[in-house]
């Protein structure tokens, strides 16, 4: 392990006509990112960090939620999406770009991105001056690669996966001798984010655990040396989605493994392998790692629109899936801080999202119901349903492959129930009509932690 210090400074750059290009890539000679010389980034870089991006950089609320009382804990939503692109990472970006020598800045830099860190780049490098080129893997969200390009910055689609676009990233670097700014592993990335550690330490007091959405590392290992710096007392924990927890396999292999992701809707956070810095800075001050479910962060996406009016990226919304699947029950009665890190998601995502919360949240059912295929037999199952207040969003009838009588018919209903409960009642009274129905996927209680009716009691703390 080596101590980072902020002129230690060599840069892409300088080597590469030294560099010999192999056909998959090999990054590990990387000078800011060495897997064999991981570097821990200090407290005092982040404060220095803090003080070079003041200008450019929002100081965004921290403010008490109305979610406390769904939770049962006082919560704090650090809304880092209010950046101007939308994600915290033009802390990291900004810092990077400024700590650049004359030579780099001429020259320009690239990077490879999902889409924050490419948009950050893009709008700061715009704002400073400094030519820009991102690679951006064809999953990446179209609105992110859209923004990029208003920023007159060299967009490069390429790579199926990030492993893929980093890989040409760093070729290219190479080739055109352009400084490669990896955004999560780079230590003046890394110093950048954890200034929103230092901003939330300012803004609330007395805090129990701050939780920080987890992809390649680099946020989680800013805001813990800075938190942990300011107050050892305060817990750190990390979320990953289940579906590309590469920090989870990190810890349990001891360093940082090649980890294979799956489509997630918290896509900022689809980084397949942890950074080795960021590895090094955070591991011992992590108190705990959560892994969540895809339909929870799809219920906290919901839950933000609905209850704080704010629109979260899947990626950002991964403390309150926690929260929401109790997987934080520890903190009940506690001060936490979510970072809400992003709020960029493309509008045919979100209406996606927003179904399947409301499918987790049990206000949007399926079922099968067997009925009667004479007059009349459809128009009574409809009246069922309406007799209790349950809105019929899409009905399909299947005669063809109805096992049971030809005067029977299958009807597929769709609909929207107030909550939980009242899905509860319309099983029950199909139940008491029909002898033959089922639901798809119908919601367990236990992952309901509360209905909405619960927002309108008192907050926890006056
Ligand atoms: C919105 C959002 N939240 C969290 C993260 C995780 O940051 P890191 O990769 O530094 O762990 C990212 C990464 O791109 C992101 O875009």
């Amino acid at each position: 392990m080596m101590e980072y210090s902020l002129d230690s400074g060599a840069s892409v750059s300088d080597n590469s006509d030294s560099i010999e290009m192999q056909e998959t890539e090999d990054m590990s000679d990387d000078p800011f990112c060495n897997p064999e010389k991981p570097v821990r980034v200090t407290f005092e870089e982040i404060t220095s960090a803090a003080y070079k991006i003041r200008s450019g950089i929002k100081n965004t609320p921290c403010e008490k939620s109305h979610i406390s009382q769904l939770t049962g804990m006082n919560i704090y939503l650090k809304k880092d999406f209010l950046q101007h692109t939308g994600s915290f990472k033009e802390r990291g970006a900004r810092y990077a770009l400024l700590m650049l020598n004359e030579q780099e800045r001429r020259n320009g830099i690239i990077a490879a991105s999902l889409g924050n860190h490419a948009q950050a780049v893009c709008y700061h490098g715009y704002k400073l001056g400094i030519p820009v080129t991102v690679v951006m893997p064809l999953i990446a969200p179209i609105m992110k690669i859209q923004k990029c390009r208003e920023y007159k910055a060299n967009v490069i689609i390429e790579g199926k996966d990030m492993d893929e676009a980093k890989k040409t990233a760093y070729k290219l670097s190479k080739e055109k001798n352009l400084t490669y700014i990896n955004g999560y592993d780079h230590p003046h990335i890394i110093a950048g984010q954890g200034t929103i550690g230092l901003e939330i330490l300012e803004q609330v007091s007395d805090i129990d655990a701050v939780v920080v959405p987890t992809g390649g590392g680099g946020l989680l290992a800013g805001v813990s040396v800075a938190v942990k710096m300011l107050n050892p007392q305060i817990k750190i924990i990390g979320v990953e989605s289940e579906r590309c927890a590469s920090y989870s396999k990190a810890m349990s292999n001891g360093s940082p493994l090649f980890t294979p992701i799956e489509g997630t809707l918290a896509d900022g956070l689809a980084v397949p392998e942890v950074g080795y810095n960021a590895w090094e800075t955070s591991k011992n001050l992590l108190d705990k790692l959560v892994v969540v479910k895809e339909e929870m962060i799809a219920l906290a996406i919901l839950r933000f629109i609905e209850n704080e009016k704010c629109v979260v990226e899947g990626a950002g919304a991964c403390g309150l899936a926690a929260i929401l699947a109790g997987q934080l029950d520890e903190f009940k009665g506690k001060r936490v801080v979510l970072i809400l890190s992003g709020g960029n998601i493309d509008t045919t995502i979100l209406g996606r999202c927003l179904e399947r919360g409301l499918a987790a949240d049990g206000r949007l059912v399926k079922c099968r119901v067997t009925v009667s295929d004479r007059p009349g037999g459809i128009s009574e199952l409809c009246k069922i349903f309406g007799s209790i207040g349950v809105s019929i969003k899409d009905i399909i009838h299947e005669r063809a492959w109805v096992a049971s009588d030809v005067f029977s018919v299958e009807v597929i209903v769709v609909c929207e129930t107030r909550d939980y409960t009242h899905s509860v009642e319309l099983r029950n009274l199909l139940r008491s009509k029909y002898k033959k129905f089922e639901f798809e996927n119908f919601p367990i209680e236990s992952t309901l932690v509360a209905t909405n009716k619960d927002l309108f009691s008192d907050d926890l703390d006056p």
